[in-house]
């Protein structure tokens, strides 16, 4: 495979523990040790201790993601999940999906504190961005480039589209990035956008949540 995949499994606020950890079970084992695809699940923050110490248990090479991120530092932020503290189970942080822009009023300068927040405490901020448009903070090395009319819509943006905006994302980037498409990812498009030049893997919602769609989006990956 000629590039880094990235394959990210946003499970939002709708995969309960129990799920969560029978998903692993039967995902857990199909993610095979190749170094150019990365998997990463991202549960909602009450799971994230358990199905860290389940993929520990079980060798899964998989990494967890949190789905948003304080833009404190540790301290009196009652209800907030610092970086400090959630660095202790994830490797990367969904940052700006538009679900939180829109139902959450969350703003780019915001944004760009998550990141910062993100970046001091090792975690790898994934900047979603709703179009070529959407400010990219500094020191974000990873996006996500999701139109909302694609969110949870089944009418996915043609790869041509999204391949064209991640080129232009990518120009337009102070450093270097890797842009992921997400909307509507299902294993049935996910080659088309794979095979796209700009294109460095997915953001997935509810084609994740199912453990045999997942494993099928896994196995066209490594069919790439
Ligand atoms: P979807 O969600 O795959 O259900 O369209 C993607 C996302 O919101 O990250």
């Amino acid at each position: 495979m000629p590039k880094d995949i990235w394959i990210i499994a946003n499970w939002k606020s709708k995969e309960t523990l129990s799920d969560g950890l029978n998903w692993l079970s039967l995902v857990g084992p199909n993610i095979r040790k190749d170094e150019a695809v990365k998997v990463v699940v991202c549960p909602s923050f009450t799971s994230l201790e358990e199905v860290k110490k389940d993929i520990l248990a079980g060798g899964y090479p998989l990494m967890v993601g949190s789905q948003d991120l304080s833009p404190f530092p540790a301290g009196a932020y009652t209800g907030e999940e610092s970086a400090a503290e959630l660095r202790q189970f994830v490797d990367i942080a969904i940052i700006g999906h538009s679900e939180r822009r829109k139902n959450f009023g969350e703003t780019d300068g915001q944004i760009a504190q998550k990141v910062k927040q993100a970046n001091k405490f090792g975690i790898t901020p994934l900047v979603c961005v709703q179009s070529a448009d959407t400010p990219i903070p500094e020191g974000c090395k990873l996006l996500a480039y999701e139109p909302v009319f694609a969110i949870g819509t089944g009418n996915p943006d043609t790869p041509e589209n999204a391949d064209q905006v991640a080129k232009e994302l990518k120009l337009k980037s102070k450093q270097e990035i890797n842009v992921c498409y997400g909307g509507s990812v299902t294993s049935e498009n996910i080659t088309s956008f794979l095979n796209k030049p700009n294109i460095s893997g997915a953001l997935i919602g509810a084609a994740s949540l199912d453990p045999n769609e997942f494993n099928n989006i896994l196995q066209a990956v490594y069919n790439i």
